[in-house]
């Protein structure tokens, strides 16, 4: 294994890897950081392509050191569409969709929590403890059955009621309360507090490794393109935590010498209902305000004050990217375009990603010939409410409306 330390981002303090680490005192989230001159000497870019086609094709850059403690499902290596009929549709026909919704339990969450409950699993952790809102307690769920760990999961009345099955089918201890993943949160910390040190808080970015198993879409995307970045990526925000590894893992791919030192622009899409890191942004600030009273169809942003937002902003102002606010019609609306233009039935995080396309482009922001990845994070599948069950009724050569 070639993972050194964890490190923090805002004060620099350095962590014993080996041991089980939440926040930093500062109140950071901390990075895995990983011996990058040996990986550089030991992996020939040149048969990594004859890999399995899975995210642990990267284990080099990833945190587990003994394969007995892999947890997976086969997640990862999900496919990178092209959309021309859209694309030509909203001006932009290099346009390029990873679809997430190809992942076990249907969402890009089983990335993190692959490797999020795989480390855990090697560092001896037999009970894990989270907030979310619907799909990473799902995710982590099943991961964490899989590992043979316990999971209590904590998610808002109002989360994808799949996303509440899949914690009940996976044997979780699971809580709804009415109220926003905050609630949730406040929840969990009780059920750990009283825990006397059994429960581990394996909270968004309040543990290092989700976002190691999250980032691999980076690495995906960069592979998938034959080692070279796109222009833009475009990337629904919530906590924040696949823009994050996105940027990180472009970072480790350039100080590896793997790609040049290009970078694609990174845009966070947030709902209109819920839009605190695109008002950061839009102030050039550097931490988010809480967003009061959040509301969106596209539930997984609903994350009024996240987290990471320092980390999430620092690599919008770094790429020269930007954060875009999308009403819930708007969404919608591209959400049905792109199923007819396509055929994928996108979720609504993803279907907000399209609207953010549309407007950069509309604004100049995104060039007509640039080349433009989004990812549609979930499987559309899970949220049967976003288009309507009509259809003619009646009998073959007696159809009504
Ligand atoms: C489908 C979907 N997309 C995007 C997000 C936001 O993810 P992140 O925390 O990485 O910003 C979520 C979070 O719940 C989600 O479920
Ligand atoms: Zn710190």
């Amino acid at each position: 294994m070639y993972l050194t330390h964890l490190e923090c981002p805002r004060c620099e303090a350095r962590y014993d890897a080996g041991r089980l680490w939440n926040l930093c005192p500062c109140g950071s989230p901390l990075l895995a950081r990983y011996d990058l001159d040996a990986i550089r000497d030991a992996v020939d870019l040149a048969r990594l392509a004859a890999r399995p086609a899975d995210l642990w094709r990267y284990h080099e850059l990833l945190p587990v050191a003994d394969p007995a403690h892999l947890t997976t499902l086969g997640e990862g290596w999900t496919p990178l569409l092209v959309a021309p009929r859209y694309g030509d549709r909203i001006g932009v026909p290099d346009l390029l969709v990873k679809d997430e919704g190809q992942v076990p339990t249907g969402s890009f969450k089983a990335r993190g929590a692959a490797v999020g409950v795989s480390r855990a699993r090697e560092l001896g952790v037999r009970h894990v403890a989270m907030p979310t809102n619907g799909n990473a307690g799902a995710a982590w769920a099943t991961y964490a059955a899989r590992a043979g760990i316990r999971a209590t999961i904590a998610m808002p009345a109002a989360a994808p009621v799949v996303t509440r099955q899949e914690c009940l089918a996976a044997g979780a201890d699971l809580h709804v309360v009415d109220g926003l993943i905050g609630d949730a949160g406040r929840l969990v910390a009780e059920a750990i507090a009283g825990s006397a040190g059994e429960i581990f808080d394996a909270s968004t970015l309040k543990e290092p490794y989700r976002l190691e198993g999250k980032k691999t879409m980076g690495f995906e995307i960069v592979e998938q393109l034959g080692w070279q970045v796109p222009d833009v990526i475009i990337y629904p925000t919530g906590g924040g935590v696949g823009l994050i590894g996105i940027h990180k893992a472009i970072g480790e791919l350039r100080a590896l010498g793997w790609i040049g030192d290009h970078s694609p622009r990174l845009v966070a899409v947030q709902a209109s209902g819920c839009a605190p890191v695109v008002r950061a942004f839009a102030r050039g600030a550097r931490r988010v305000e809480p967003w009061p009273a959040p509301h969106t169809i596209a539930f997984g942003l609903t994350v009024p004050a996240p987290l990471g937002d320092e980390l999430i902003l620092d690599a919008l102002y770094a790429t020269g990217g930007t954060a875009v606010a999308v009403d819930d019609w708007e969404l919608l609306a591209d959400l049905r375009d792109f199923g007819a233009d396509e055929g994928l039935l996108l979720c609504p995080e993803g279907a907000a990603c399209l609207s953010a396309a549309r407007r950069l482009r509309t604004t100049g922001w995104i060039s007509s010939g640039e080349q433009v990845v989004v990812l549609n994070t979930g499987a559309g599948l899970k949220y049967p409410g976003t288009v309507p069950a009509g259809g003619h009724i009646g009998h073959p050569g007696r159809t009504q409306n």
